[in-house]
């Protein structure tokens, strides 16, 4: 009896020894953001752990999990953002036209005035004013550098999860190498190998984002820690102290490039696989027999959007097409929609890329949706418009399984033969297939490498062996230029020394031949 009762308190402290309490930040007003953010945490949740998100969505339903799993929602970010748009000041299309230093202007001096409002949520401020620990806290790294400083508050390893692959904010944190010489920032589309010109824009790009940071985004994310956070701690003590950097990439997706060890790529962990489709789209699949497009502009684009003469473009093209066409369209009517176009407010994306009979995905290029299209090898026309979208779809066409449309060039001319181009020839499909063929090939699934990483960040208190010593040191270090310019100093001092002996050597010479010459004279 007292042996079962040992095993018993064993087992009991075993399972509360490996249940943690998370608290996940996932504020940015994006939904696919938040997809990724909330499988994570159910995950995680499902795995035995209590978890609480603060988010600016939150389930309809609480999810049912081994381990707790609790909502906080933050409106204030979506009604920030959708005053902006509103007041003109914020237009996705617009966008579109951007060159890449204004893109990433606009992101630094537009993202911390969107994201300011979550810290000072009413839910999150209870939160943060109780006694609460937790053992970890993951942010998503979305230019809200200052929700980074509820780790310090909490007492808790800071990891850092990226929607996107290692780019400069997660970089730098981390003290990741990346040169600009071939890596490019994300706002541009340039991609390897770069020209002289590309690198160079490349170049100052890295340096004009560095000093906007310093001289406008640091400032105001240090207010917003001071002002919602008691005690909160200076932002340079946070924003270099992850302990983690999880990122949604993978060399099936993004070129290879290198990481130091407390960065872990996770790329398509949010993928689950294709769950039943309604009846009513099954059956619109399964009978389209010359093959199905399926086109969506993403959660953030509305198609309705389109100005008119691109949207009649769009129409015509379609109506030319034997294929069958399912389109995500946000409005109960569409003007002149052909009869193979079946318009549908939401649709479960990753399903439908799994239906055999779909041929073409026409896409912004977002992550989430290259990411699941490389996931089942459909091949894609990207019309990127802002974000990492240029970059998605520049790699999408670099690895042969994809055509670009820029979305100022869209006319029923240049939509029709990039359409064809792709159905056409089997180059696109092949590459496809192949892309998914090297997403699918890893020893474990991303989730499981997910939760391994987190996990092992709580067993070893933040795991501070994993931190490269690149970040202790000042940057004129970090460069060697104080190396550097010490072999300039002993380089011009032994020239000196030299030129100065042979000189004097010189006159020496130079003085004897001269008293010689005077005695025979
Ligand atoms: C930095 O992280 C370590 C390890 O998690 C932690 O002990 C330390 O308090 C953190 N510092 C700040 C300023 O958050
Ligand atoms: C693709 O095939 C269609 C029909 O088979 C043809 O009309 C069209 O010209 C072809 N387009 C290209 C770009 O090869």
């Amino acid at each position: 009896m007292k042996n079962i009762v040992t095993v018993f308190l064993i087992l009991l402290i075993s399972h509360h020894g490996s249940c943690a309490k998370i608290l996940g930040v996932f504020t940015s007003p994006g939904r696919s953001h938040y997809i990724l953010g909330s499988t994570l945490m159910k995950a995680l949740a499902e795995k035995g752990h209590d978890v609480t998100l603060i988010s600016s969505f939150g389930e309809k339903k609480p999810p049912k999990t081994k381990g707790t799993y609790r909502d906080i929602v933050v409106t204030e970010i979506m009604k920030k953002m959708n005053e902006l748009i509103a007041g003109g000041q914020v237009n996705m299309f617009e966008h579109a036209k951007m060159s890449p230093l204004p893109a990433a202007a606009f992101l630094a001096r537009m993202m911390p005035r969107i994201m300011e409002p979550g810290l000072g949520n009413k839910e999150v401020q209870k939160l943060i004013h109780s006694n609460e620990k937790f053992d970890v806290v993951i942010v998503e790294q979305f230019m809200n550098d200052a929700e980074k400083a509820l780790s310090t508050h909490f007492g808790a390893p800071l990891i850092v999860v990226s929607s996107m692959w290692a780019n400069y904010w997660l970089n730098k944190i981390v003290g990741n190498p990346a040169p600009p010489s071939y890596i490019p920032m994300v706002t541009t589309d340039y991609s390897v190998p770069m020209t002289f010109c590309e690198r160079l824009l490349n170049s100052l790009l890295y340096v004009v984002t560095e000093v906007f940071f310093n001289l406008f985004v640091y400032s105001v994310e240090n207010d917003i820690i001071k002002k919602n956070i008691p005690n909160g701690p200076e932002l340079s003590d946070v924003l270099y102290n992850a302990s983690l950097v999880l990122m949604n990439s993978h060399p099936s997706i993004h070129q290879p490039v290198p990481y130091v060890p407390n960065m872990i790529e996770v790329g398509g962990f949010h993928v689950s696989p294709p769950k039943k489709l309604p009846q009513d789209l099954q059956e619109f699949l399964d009978n389209a027999k010359d093959g199905v497009i399926y086109f969506s502009m993403g959660s953030n684009l509305k198609s309705a959007d389109f100005p008119p003469e691109k949207r009649d473009a769009i129409l015509r093209t379609f109506s030319k097409l034997k294929e069958q066409v399912l389109w995500k369209w946000e409005e109960d009517v569409l003007p002149g929609q052909p009869d193979n176009v079946k318009l549908s407010k939401w649709l479960p994306q990753q399903s439908i890329l799994a239906h055999p009979n779909v041929k073409l995905f026409i896409t912004h290029g977002g992550l989430l949706s290259t990411t699941e299209t490389i996931y089942h090898g459909v091949p894609i026309l990207a019309i990127p418009v802002f974000g990492d979208q240029k970059l998605n779809a520049k790699s999408a066409m670099n690895n042969g399984f994809g055509l670009v449309l820029p979305y100022n060039e869209i006319t029923e001319e240049s939509f029709t033969q990039l359409i064809q181009e792709i159905l056409n020839n089997s180059k696109y499909r092949n590459n496809a297939k192949k892309r998914s063929e090297i997403f699918h090939d890893r020893q474990v699934s991303p989730m499981e490498t997910a939760i391994y990483w987190i996990e092992y960040v709580i067993r070893y208190k933040g795991a501070p062996h994993l931190r490269v010593a690149a970040l202790d040191l000042p940057w004129y270090q970090y460069y060697l230029l104080d190396v550097l310019g010490f072999l300039i100093l002993v380089n011009s001092v032994i020239g000196c020394i030299f030129y100065y002996s042979i000189r004097a050597v010189c006159r020496k010479i130079c003085k004897k031949r001269k008293t010689k010459k005077l005695k025979q004279t």
